[in-house]
C-alpha cells in the first residue's frame, strides 16, 4: 500500500471507500480525518483537522476533492509537502505533493506531473505532461475570473480528458473563491463546453495538413488520439465541477459548431485539435458568430508543432483568421512546450 508506517486518511466519503477498496489494506491506517464526522470509521478513530498536529503520523493521504482547503491545513499543522499525498480520483494511485505556492493570497498546489505521468495511463494520446500546463491553465482561469472577462470555457480536443479535467478543477476553484466578485460584475456561473469527435482525428483533406510533417508521418493520422468516451469525460470532469455546468458537444466540429447556442460567449478557449482544418473551422465559427468575449484568453496547445512552421497547423490557421476578422490581440508568449497564448481585444469581419 505505502512505504510509510503510519498513515492518516483525510476523508471518509466515496473517494476514501474507493481508495481503500483499491489498496485492500487498512493495516497502516492509524486514523481518519474528517471535519464533520469525528468518532469511528472502519474501526479506526476519526479525528477533526485541529487534532492532526498532535498525532504520530508519517503521512496524510487526502481522499477528498477539497484539496485546496485541506493542503494548507496540513502544511500549517507542520507536515512537509512530501508527507502529503493526494488520492487521484482518476487513477486511484497516490502522489506526493511537491510544489505549493500562494499567488496573491490564493493557494495553488502543483502536482509532480512527471511522477503522475508514470502512474496514469496517458498512452491514449501519447501526451507528454509538463508541470506548467497545469500552472498555465490555473493562471488563465484565474485571469478570466479576476479580470471579469465574460463568458464560458471551451476546449476543442479533449482526448484523455487530462487538460479538460484541469480546466474543470480550476474553474470550480476560482468560481467559489471569487463568487462575490462575480456577483458584483453580474457574471453568471460559468460553464465548461467540451468539443470532440470522440473518434480521434478526422482524415486530413487540405494541403495545409497533408503536407505537414505530423500528418505525413501518420502521427496525426485518421483515428489517432482517440481518448475517453463522452460519458467517461463527463464523469472525470464531474469529479471537479458540477455536471450541470459541463456541456459535451460530441461529433465532428463541422457538425457540432453550429449547435453552439447563439448567445454563448467564451472567455477562455483551449485549442487542442492540432490540425489546420480543425483549428481553422473552430476559429472561423467562433469569430464569425461573435462567440469570443472581449479580453478572452486563447491557449493554442500545438502552435509550435510541425517544426514551428508557419505553413501548418494552428499557426497557419491563426494567420488566415486574423486577416478575415481584423483581430486586435496581444501575444503573451509560450504555453507549455509547443503552445502559445493570445488575449483578444477586439474583432470585426472584413
Ligand atoms: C491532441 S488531442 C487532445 C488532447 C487533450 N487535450 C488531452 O488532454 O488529452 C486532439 C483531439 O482533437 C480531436 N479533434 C481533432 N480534430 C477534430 C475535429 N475536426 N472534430 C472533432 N474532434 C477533433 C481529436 O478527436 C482528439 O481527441
Amino acid at each position: 500500500m505505502n512505504s510509510d508506517k503510519k498513515i492518516a486518511i483525510w476523508g471518509t466519503g466515496s473517494l476514501c471507500e474507493r481508495y481503500l477498496e483499491a489498496t485492500q489494506s487498512l493495516t497502516q491506517v492509524v486514523c481518519f480525518i474528517d471535519s464533520n464526522n469525528a468518532g469511528e470509521f472502519k474501526q479506526k478513530p476519526v479525528i477533526v483537522p485541529a487534532q492532526i498536529a498532535q498525532q504520530d503520523i508519517d503521512s496524510i493521504i487526502i481522499c477528498s476533492t477539497f484539496i485546496d482547503e485541506i493542503v494548507p491545513v496540513c502544511l500549517k499543522s507542520g507536515f512537509a509537502a512530501a508527507q502529503i499525498k493526494i488520492a487521484q480520483a482518476r487513477s486511484l494511485s497516490t502522489i506526493p505533493l511537491v510544489e505549493y505556492e500562494e499567488i496573491d493570497g490564493i493557494g495553488l498546489y502543483y502536482l509532480p506531473w512527471k511522477q503522475q505521468q508514470e502512474q496514469i495511463d496517458f498512452s491514449l494520446s501519447g501526451d507528454i505532461v509538463f508541470p506548467d500546463v497545469y500552472k498555465e491553465i490555473a493562471k488563465s482561469v484565474a485571469y478570466v475570473h479576476v479580470s471579469a472577462v465574460e463568458g464560458d470555457f471551451a476546449e476543442f480536443g479533449t482526448c484523455t480528458g487530462y487538460t479538460a479535467s484541469l480546466i474543470a478543477h480550476s474553474l470550480d476553484y476560482y468560481s467559489n473563491y471569487l463568487s462575490e466578485f462575480h456577483s458584483q460584475h453580474n457574471i453568471k456561473p460559468r460553464e465548461l463546453c467540451l468539443f470532440d469527435s470522440f473518434q480521434g482525428f478526422p482524415a486530413s483533406t487540405m494541403e495545409e495538413d497533408l503536407a505537414s510533417p505530423h500528418v505525413a508521418s501518420g502521427a496525426w493520422g485518421e483515428g489517432t488520439a482517440k481518448g475517453l468516451s463522452a460519458n467517461a469525460l463527463k464523469q472525470l470532469c464531474g469529479q471537479f465541477l458540477n455536471e450541470e455546468r459541463i456541456n459535451i458537444y460530441e461529433g465532428w466540429y463541422k457538425d457540432t459548431l453550429s449547435t453552439i447556442e447563439p448567445e454563448r460567449k467564451f472567455g477562455f478557449v483551449h485549442l487542442d485539435c492540432d490540425l489546420y482544418e480543425s483549428t481553422y473551422d473552430v476559429l472561423y465559427h467562433l469569430f464569425a458568430n461573435n462567440h469570443v468575449s472581449e479580453g478572452a484568453k486563447l491557449l493554442f496547445d500545438n502552435w509550435y508543432c510541425n517544426r514551428a512552421s508557419k505553413a501548418f497547423g494552428e499557426q497557419k490557421a491563426w494567420q488566415d483568421i486574423i486577416q478575415q476578422f481584423n483581430i486586435e490581440c496581444t501575444h503573451i508568449g509560450m504555453y507549455a512546450a509547443v503552445g502559445h497564448k493570445v488575449i483578444i481585444h477586439s474583432y470585426s469581419k472584413k
